[in-house]
Formats: structure tokens, sequence, C-alpha cells
């Protein structure tokens, strides 16, 4: 059993399989300049999986890959596969724009894949274009309804941002229950990548626009979820991301793993160590200490509440790390 230094159990490994992106979210990348890692620094699949392997053996039940966008990387089903065949009952999901979806959801979910989450900031074209930096809703809208005609579990992640998409929470939470999916609002995130003009609404600014219209009863946070749980009068249950409180970590059950094999204990933070050399050669014991080391010092809490009012942001890309 992976225990960090705080005592936590970490069960949750979340793997970045490329930092590439078919969209440029203001929350996330700079329009331009841009340098990508080359491809020739990004582990391959297989030597992903030799990490994979040894959480999993070391009690990892719950795996999401992410990206940048995921889908851009060949034969991510394949990889999918791998995962699935060495441990079927893991809880496999995976993080994306939607974009590609209406062209893939098929073979992911035959590989092996559970369950996806979609990031949908807004109903309106023209506001989606502006948040993702390209014409994207009407594509993003048919992965989204291909992902669930296939048979794989949805969830939705809305960012809401002041004076962009703020006036669309409503709408979202009702395309969302229509649906029957889950909408998690996530908190934004201030980070040094992102455009320095945006606004992230808080929590309570975003329960406030729901609370105009509908009942809502908290339910609290479930086991490790970084989602704080909300009811409507009809039962509809809708998710709360809100990193910036002071004790969105205490239950903090993850660890992230980027393409180029750098081990990273906390999306707030820099520090990362890599464990490229050892699967490139083959070192599992090397590989497993690395692990071990990461654990140990994974910091306590993020500071966003602390960021909001202050130079001292994030510096990590969020691209690299899939959020
Ligand atoms: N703040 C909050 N959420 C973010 N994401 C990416 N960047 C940020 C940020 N700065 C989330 C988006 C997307 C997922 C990949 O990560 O909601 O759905
Ligand atoms: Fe791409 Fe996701 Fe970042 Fe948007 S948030 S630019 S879709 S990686």
């Amino acid at each position: 059993m992976l225990i960090d230094g705080h005592g936590r159990r970490v069960n949750y490994l979340r793997v970045s399989v490329t930092e590439r992106c078919n969209f440029r979210c203001q929350y996330c990348m700079p329009e331009k300049p841009f340098s990508w890692v080359p491809k020739e620094n990004l582990l391959t699949f297989e030597e992903l999986f030799k990490f994979i392997k040894i959480a999993i053996d070391e009690g990892v039940n719950k795996i999401r890959l992410t990206g940048g966008e995921p889908l851009l990387r060949e034969d991510l089903d394949l990889f999918i596969k791998m995962i699935h065949d060495y441990k079927p009952d893991i809880d496999l999901a995976l993080t994306t724009n939607g974009y590609l979806l209406p062209a893939t959801a098929g073979r992911l979910k035959e590989a092996g894949l559970k369950r996806l989450n979609i990031s949908l900031d807004s109903l309106k074209p023209d506001v989606a274009a502006k948040i993702a930096q390209k014409d994207v809703l009407e594509q993003v809208l048919k992965g989204i309804d291909k992902a669930l005609e296939v048979g794989l579990k949805v969830k939705i992640n809305m960012v809401p941002l002041s004076g962009i998409n703020d006036d669309e929470i409503l709408d979202v939470l009702h395309y969302c229950k229509g649906r029957d999916i889950k909408v998690r609002f996530i908190e934004y995130m201030e980070n040094r990548h992102a455009n320095i003009a945006l606004r992230g609404m808080h929590g309570k600014e975003i329960l406030e626009k729901i609370k105009q219209v509908h009942t809502i009863k908290a339910l609290g946070r479930e086991g490790a979820s970084p989602s704080f749980n909300y009811t409507i009068e009809d039962g509809y249950e809708f998710g709360l991301i809100d990193p910036h409180k002071h004790d969105f970590c205490e239950n903090c059950n993850r660890i992230r793993l980027t393409a180029e094999g750098n081990l990273i204990p906390c999306l707030y933070f820099d520090e990362a160590m890599s464990i490229a050399e050892a699967v490139k050669s083959g070192n599992i014991d090397e590989a497993a200490k690395i692990l071990a080391e990461v654990l140990k010092n994974k910091p306590k809490e993020n500071r966003w509440s602390e960021s909001q009012d202050n130079e001292d942001i994030s510096a990590r890309a969020f691209y690299e790390t899939g959020g």
C-alpha cells in the first residue's frame, strides 16, 4: 500500500500521455509562443506501462489518462487495453476536451475504458470559441453524445470565469441534468501559463447562482474525491471542486506522471522526480524507490487559497499535468 508522508493513502495515479493540445483554453495555455517537449523525450506506452504496473502492484486502483489532450496520442486505445488487461477491475478513466470523441469513443469503450470527464465551459458557440481560442462547441457536443451512445459514463467539467461564462452556470447544469450526467464546477486555479486577465468565480459565487433557481443541499465530499457534492430539490447531484478551500487537500489520494516520466506529488508545486531513466533501462527497483521518495515528500496542501491576490502563483502548467 502507498502511504504518503502525511499518512494519506495514495491509490490514484493520473498519467498525462501528451502535453500537446488541439485547444488553447485561456485558463490553461498561452496562445503563443510555445515550445513542446520534443517527441523523442516522450516515454513510450511500454515505458509508461512499466511504471503503471509498479503502481498497480502497490495498490493503485484508479488510473486516469490526461493530457494536454490525450486523444491526440496515437493508438491510445491500445494503451488503455494494456492497462485494462493487466487489471480488468481497475477504475480506468480519461479526461478529454471531447473534440475527437465522435471518431474515437467506440474504440475507447471496447479497449476497456470505463469513464470520461469532458470539459464544457459554455453552450454558446462564440463563448466556447473565446475560451478554447478555437471554434469547438458543435464537435464537443457531438463528442458528448457519442460517448453516451457507446455506453461510457460521463462527467462534465466547467470552469466558471467572471465576465466570460459566469451567466451559463445554470444552463450547463440544466444541460447535464437533462442527460442525467454529473457536472462539476471547478474553481479557476491561478497559474503562470494562463491569461493573466482571467478572474475565476469563487465556489460561493457559483453556489449563489444555482441558489437563485434551485434549493440545494450539501452532501459533502465523497471519500477522497476533490469534489464537494450537492443535490437540488429533485435529487440531481452536482459537484464543486474548490481547491482554494483550506480542507481541500486533507484526503488527497493522488500522484501524477507526465508523458516525459516526471512524477509529480502535487498539482500546485513545481517539484518532480523523473522515472524516465529507470523505466528506459528496465530498472524497476529504482523506479519503485523514486515513487517512495515522491510519496514521502508529497506536500501537505496546495497554496491556491493565498494565490488569488499573490504574485507567487503556481508555475506548474496544467497542460503538462492534465489538471
Ligand atoms: N483551473 C481550473 N481547472 C483547470 N483545468 C485546466 N486548467 C485549469 C485551471 N487553470 C481543468 C479543466 C479541464 C481539465 C482538463 O482541467 O476543467 O476540464
Ligand atoms: Fe487543452 Fe485541456 Fe488545456 Fe484546454 S484545458 S488547452 S483542452 S489541455
